[in-house]
C-alpha cells in the first residue's frame, strides 16, 4: 500500500514559533527535587542542578519551560520561594499531597534557565490567590529597582529584573480538582483583572489564558467563548491541554487519537475568532497547547502512594515504543496549525510524564518520545508546508477513515532545507511514500532518520536505556524532486534534504 504527498514552498502553513517545542517543569514528583535539582547528586552543580539532566535537555534544545504548575500554582505563594533557602517555609501541597520544601524557588529556576538555554513561562496562581499577589509577583521579577518587590529581589542577590516575558494567568481553572477552580464568568472576570495590573507593571509581557482543560470537559468550548469574551484586549493567548492514553490496550485507536486533537485545536481557532467577530476587533488570539503528551501508564501506581512526601515518584510513565509514535503525531498535529499555535510544551520535562528519566543518585536517561520530540525540534523550525496527502485509510473505535500516513513538512529557508516528519500508523505492514517536492527543484537527501521496534510496548529503562532509539538507515531515495521511501510498520520517520 502506497500513500502520495505534495509539498510546495508556496502552500505555506505559516512560520513555526519555536516555542512550540517548549516543556513544562512542576512542583511535583521529582520533577524539581530528584529531577532538575538533586544537590547531592555526583554531577550537581555548586547551585544544586544535575549536570546530566541540563546535557539531555540541552540535546532537546528546548526553547521555553513553563513554571511552576500545574495544579501546584493555585496554591503555591511564591514569597516561600525566595530569600534564604534556610529560612523557607515547608508546605502541604494540596494539589499532589505532598510536602513541599522550597529549596527552589522563582530565581534558582531562572538560574537553571539560563544554564539551559531557555527562557521561562511563569504562572500566576489564581486559585487562592488573585490580582494583588500577581502584581507582587510580576514587580519582583521583572521591575528594576526602587520599589518593596524589586528591592527585595536585589537584597535576595539578583541585582537585575529577570525580564520574564511569558506569563500564564492560572492553570485549568474550569477543573473540579483545581484549587480554587471557577466559572468561565468568574474566571474571565479575575483573568481579565489580573492582565490589566500585570501589563501596567510591565507592557511587554505576554499573557495566556486559561482555556478548557481537555477536549472532553463538558464546558467546552462555551468556557472557551466565555473567558475570551471577557478577556480579549488584554490577553494574547488561549491555553490547551490534552493528554492521551491506552488503557484499553486497542493501538490502532491509541495512534488516531490524535485527529483529536486536530479538531480541538481547529475549535478553539475558531471559537476565538467568532468573539474576535463578535468584538469587531484586529486582534487575533493565538493558541498555547501548553500541556500535551501521552499520560496514563503510572494512574495505579500513583493511587497507592502515601500522602505527604517531599518528591514522591508520581506521574512516572515509562513510555513505549507506540506512545513516541502517539507523541510524533501530536507534533505534527501543532504543525498543521503552526498559523495559529505559536506555543506548547509537552508536559513535563523530567520524571513526571516526561522524555527524560532519573534515578536517584543514578543516572539519567532518554525514555522513547525524548527522539520525535528532539527531532521535531531540532529539524522542525522554519515554515511549516501544507501536506497534501493521499493516504490509505483505516477505522479505529473512535474514529474511521484515520490516514495511515500522518505527515507534515518544515522548510527551513535559512539552511535550504526541507524536513519531512511521518508517522506510518499502519501497525501490520510497510507504507510505500512518494512525496513531489516540485518547487523545489533537485534535492539531495541529508538523511532518514527512523525510529522502529518490533515490539509495541519496548521500553527504555534504567537497566536498558537504548533499547527503543532511532537509527538513520531509512531507506528514503531522492530522485530530482521526488522522495521515495518505504515507511516501516508502526514507525516514526524524519526525512530530511536539501
Ligand atoms: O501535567 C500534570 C498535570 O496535568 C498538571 O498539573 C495539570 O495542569 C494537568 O491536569
Amino acid at each position: 500500500i502506497k500513500a502520495t504527498m505534495i509539498v510546495d514552498k508556496d502552500f505555506k502553513i505559516g512560520e513555526v514559533d519555536k516555542r512550540i517545542y517548549g516543556s513544562f517543569v512542576e512542583h511535583l514528583g521529582r520533577a524539581v527535587y530528584g529531577g532538575i535539582y538533586e544537590k547531592d547528586h555526583s554531577t550537581a552543580d555548586p547551585q544544586g542542578f544535575r549536570g546530566d539532566v541540563l546535557e539531555l535537555v540541552k540535546g532537546l534544545d528546548v526553547p521555553i519551560v513553563r513554571y511552576p504548575g500545574g495544579n501546584f500554582v493555585s496554591g503555591y505563594n511564591w514569597e516561600d520561594g525566595v530569600g534564604p533557602v534556610e529560612q523557607r517555609p515547608s508546605r502541604l501541597e494540596l494539589a499532589w499531597r505532598t510536602i513541599e520544601p522550597n529549596w527552589v524557588g522563582l530565581n534558582e529556576f531562572m538560574d537553571w534557565c539560563k544554564k539551559a538555554n531557555t527562557e521561562a513561562m511563569m504562572a500566576v496562581n489564581l486559585g487562592t490567590r488573585g490580582p494583588a499577589e500577581a502584581r507582587d509577583l510580576i514587580e519582583y521579577a521583572n521591575h528594576p529597582s526602587g520599589t518593596l518587590f524589586s528591592d527585595l529581589r536585589r537584597k535576595h542577590g539578583y541585582e537585575q529584573p529577570h525580564a520574564i516575558k511569558t506569563w500564564c494567568l492560572g492553570n485549568e481553572m474550569d477543573g473540579p480538582w483545581q484549587i480554587g477552580a471557577k466559572t468561565a464568568v468568574e474566571y474571565g472576570r479575575i483573568a481579565n483583572e489580573t492582565a490589566k495590573v500585570m501589563r501596567w507593571v510591565d507592557p511587554t509581557i505576554e499573557l495566556v489564558a486559561c482555556g478548557s482543560s481537555s477536549l472532553h470537559m463538558p464546558s467546552f468550548p462555551e468556557w472557551e467563548a466565555t473567558v475570551l469574551d471577557l478577556t480579549y484586549d488584554n490577553v494574547d493567548f488561549i491555553s490547551l491541554h490534552q493528554y492521551y492514553g491506552n488503557p484499553s490496550n486497542d493501538s490502532a485507536n491509541f495512534l488516531a487519537l490524535s485527529l483529536g486533537m486536530d479538531s480541538f485545536i481547529n475549535t478553539v481557532i475558531s471559537t476565538a475568532d467568532y468573539v474576535q467577530a463578535k468584538k469587531r476587533s484586529k486582534k487575533k488570539i493565538n493558541l498555547s497547547f501548553d500541556e500535551w503528551n501521552v499520560w496514563f501508564h503510572s494512574n495505579e501506581a500513583d493511587r497507592k502512594l502515601d500522602p505527604w512526601q517531599i518528591a514522591p515518584p508520581q506521574l512516572e510513565d515509562i513510555y513505549n515504543h507506540e506512545d513516541a509514535l502517539v507523541v510524533g503525531c501530536m507534533l505534527i498535529s501543532l504543525l498543521k496549525r503552526a498559523d495559529r499555535v505559536k506555543m506548547a510544551c509537552i508536559a513535563q520535562l523530567v520524571n513526571v510524564i516526561a522524555p527524560i528519566m532519573t534515578a536517584n543518585g543514578g543516572a539519567a536517561w532518554k525514555q522513547t518520545i525524548y527522539y520525535p520530540y528532539m527531532h521535531a525540534s531540532l529539524f522542525g523550525r522554519g515554515t511549516a508546508l501544507v501536506p497534501l496527502i493521499q493516504s490509505p485509510k483505516y477505522d479505529a473505535k473512535d474514529y474511521t477513515d484515520v490516514p495511515y500516513l500522518e505527515s507534515v513538512a518544515v522548510h527551513n529557508e535559512e539552511k535550504g532545507e526541507v524536513t519531512i516528519f511521518a508517522v506510518n500508523r499502519n501497525l501490520e505492514e510497510s507504507l510505500g511514500l512518494e512525496v513531489d517536492l516540485r518547487s523545489f527543484g533537485g534535492c539531495t537527501l541529508i538523511e532518514h532518520i527512523v525510529l522502529e521496534n518490533d515490539d509495541l510496548k519496548a521500553a527504555n529503562t534504567l537497566e536498558a536505556p537504548d533499547r527503543v532509539k532511532p537509527h538513520t538507515n531509512g531507506n528514503a531515495r531522492v530522485d530530482g524532486s521526488k522522495i521515495e521511501a518505504s515507511l516501516s510498520k508502526a514507525s516514526w520517520n524524519v526525512v530530511r534534504v536539501k
